[in-house]
């Protein structure tokens, strides 16, 4: 009896001291192999700033094409207080975004992180971003957006008249354009009301979107938090305005405010501003590719030109005069929908978007 639990307690002390080397070995061998692994080469720039102001000081695809050409196409650098690394290679964007996809979540540098709000979409994976998704393309489907179609077109003539005997930023002006028509995909009519309280407040958040998140009197971070606190509260006014009101809304507040489960005040005023800065500067991006492209191609010019003008003319009525555009007419622009559809293609919209590795990835050796 008391030799076999001698026996006992050895095997387990040995097990134990076993599992312990064994431990010890593997982390032994994994740290070394991490060791091993050398990170991608590049430069982390100065101190906490990085390389910051060598990305956003220029146009950001001459910060690539001058770290590719010393580098190739996978480098490490310092941006907005995040050291990372930077991938060109459609093999390694595959990895991080398909193969790896789960290695990866979805984030932005601190400092747009906090302008957009936690709860926006970008920040999110599982059932909360998939709920927030559909409640989003909700409001986006023909159903919701069939309906407003005159309304985009009287925003269109409005900033085409405002252009008249002044020469013209083409992308600050496309900016006008899309905010407009994104307050009123999300608003709905209402959105004259508080057009120029929101524009106020969003073009000064907007401006500290690619700042250090230092948060002290006087720097930009600080002034867009402030402009973020009031956008917050407009929203709230709106929200409270639309409760006590009580009404049916095919616009993207409805979609958001009609979600059963209920989403909170905070949960909506972010996705609010993040649909925004979704939206806006890469719509805004395409129109002014579209209009590089039909300048620079005379024959697509002439052939959009004369789509458009036998729609105005099939609309005149008796009088002369014409009717507004709707979504049928939308519907019959095959020559204007295949010059979207080409310069999506070939256009350059998203310069970068941004990952967070939640463990060491290898690629390639590093
Ligand atoms: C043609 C213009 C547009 C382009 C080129 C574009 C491009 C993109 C890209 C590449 C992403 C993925 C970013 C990433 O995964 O890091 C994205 C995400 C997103 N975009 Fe757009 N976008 C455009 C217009 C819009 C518009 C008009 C809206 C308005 C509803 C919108 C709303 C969103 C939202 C909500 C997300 C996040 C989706 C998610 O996390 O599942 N985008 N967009």
């Amino acid at each position: 009896m008391d030799s076999s639990f001698t026996t006992i307690c050895f095997s387990i002390a040995l097990l134990l001291f076993l599992i312990h080397f064994l431990l010890k070995l593997f982390s032994f061998f994994s740290a070394s192999t991490a060791r091993k692994l050398p990170l991608p080469p590049g430069s982390l720039g100065w101190p906490y700033i990085g390389e910051t102001f060598q990305l956003y000081s220029q146009n950001p695809n001459v910060f690539f094409a001058s770290k590719q050409e010393r580098y190739g196409t996978i480098f490490k650098t310092h941006i907005l207080g995040c050291p990372c690394v930077m991938i060109s290679s459609p093999e390694a964007a595959k990895l991080v975004l398909v193969t790896k996809a789960p290695l990866f979540k979805p984030t932005f540098p601190a400092s747009k992180e906090r302008m957009l709000g936690k709860q926006a979409i970008f920040f999110h994976q599982g059932d909360y971003h998939a709920k927030l998704r559909k409640l989003v393309l909700r409001a986006f489907m023909p159903g919701a957006i069939k309906n407003i179609v005159s309304n985009i077109e009287s925003i269109a003539t409005q900033t085409l008249q405002s252009w008249e005997g002044r020469s013209i930023n083409t992308f600050q002006e496309m900016k006008t354009y899309t905010f407009n028509v994104a307050l009123l995909s999300i608003f709905g009519k209402d959105e004259i009301l508080y057009r120029e309280e929101l524009k106020r407040c969003y073009y000064i958040l907007e401006k500290g979107y690619n700042s250090m998140p230092i948060n002290i009197p006087g720097t930009l971070f600080n002034k867009s938090m402030k402009a973020r606190k009031e956008l917050a509260q407009i929203l709230a006014k709106i929200l409270s305005t639309r409760r006590q009101a009580n009404g049916d809304h095919n616009d993207l507040l409805g979609s958001f405010m009609g979600d059963k489960e209920g989403l909170t005040d905070e949960q909506i005023a972010d996705n609010i501003i993040g649909v925004i800065f979704a939206a806006r500067d890469t719509t805004a991006s395409v129109l002014t590719w579209i209009l590089k492209y039909l300048g620079e191609n005379q024959s697509v010019l002439q052939a959009v030109t004369e789509e458009q003008e036998s729609i105005m003319r099939s609309k005149e009525d008796k009088c002369g005069e014409e009717k507004s555009l709707t979504w049928e007419d939308a519907k019959k622009m095959p020559i204007t929908s295949r010059v979207i559809q080409e310069t999506l293609r070939i256009a350059s919209i998203l310069s970068f978007t941004f990952r967070e590795a939640v463990e060491d990835v290898e690629f390639e050796g590093r």
